[in-house]
């Protein structure tokens, strides 16, 4: 079992980390690591990996996805912020924000935000045979209203299984 992460453990360190796996008694392995740069080579191959929270801060998530699909052996499980326009939500959108690298100016930023078909669509590209939605967004009809009415999409939680 291994735990990957690069952006926080730089910028906040790992003493949030330790200090859950010291209390859990986990014994997870860890390693600093962009999921840009997942190299099968370095850290293997795995048959679960779960990428939670994490897709929206991707800067380049195409390239980033095709890192994990290398890595994944069986099931990839990807929860992540989907996007939620009012029409147009099975159209594969992915629209962009400044992101991480802009995090000191604005923490809350994100980076790639899809629709789900988009996130579908973009695993399938980068060669998962099955991808399944799981879980969609919470309060959906009310937030698409939402954005109906402010002109601007909204989002939430979705969540989509990915086989090999
Ligand atoms: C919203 S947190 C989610 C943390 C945890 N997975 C969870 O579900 O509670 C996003 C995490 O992704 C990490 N992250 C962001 N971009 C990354 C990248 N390019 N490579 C590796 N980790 C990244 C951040 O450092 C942060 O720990």
């Amino acid at each position: 079992m291994l735990a990957v992460d690069s952006y926080a453990w730089d910028r906040f360190g790992m003493g949030e980390f330790e200090a859950a796996r010291e209390r859990l008694g986990s014994k997870v392995e860890h390693r600093r690591a962009d999921v840009h740069e997942l190299d099968p080579a370095e850290v293997g191959q795995f048959d679960l990996v779960l990428m939670l929270g994490v897709f929206y801060h991707l800067r380049n998530p195409l390239a980033a996805l095709e890192r994990v699909a290398r890595v994944t052996r069986r099931l990839l499980v990807c929860e992540t912020h989907v996007l939620l326009p009012f029409v147009h939500e099975r159209y594969p959108l992915v629209p962009f924000f400044p992101g991480d690298e802009h995090a000191r100016e604005a923490p809350y930023e994100m980076c790639a935000m899809p629709t789900v078909a988009a996130l579908t669509q973009m695993l399938q590209s980068v060669g998962f045979r099955e991808v399944r939605t799981v879980y969609t967004p919470s309060f959906r009809h009310w937030k698409k209203l939402v954005a109906l009415v402010t002109n601007r999409p909204q989002s939430g939680r979705g969540i989509v299984h990915a086989r090999v």
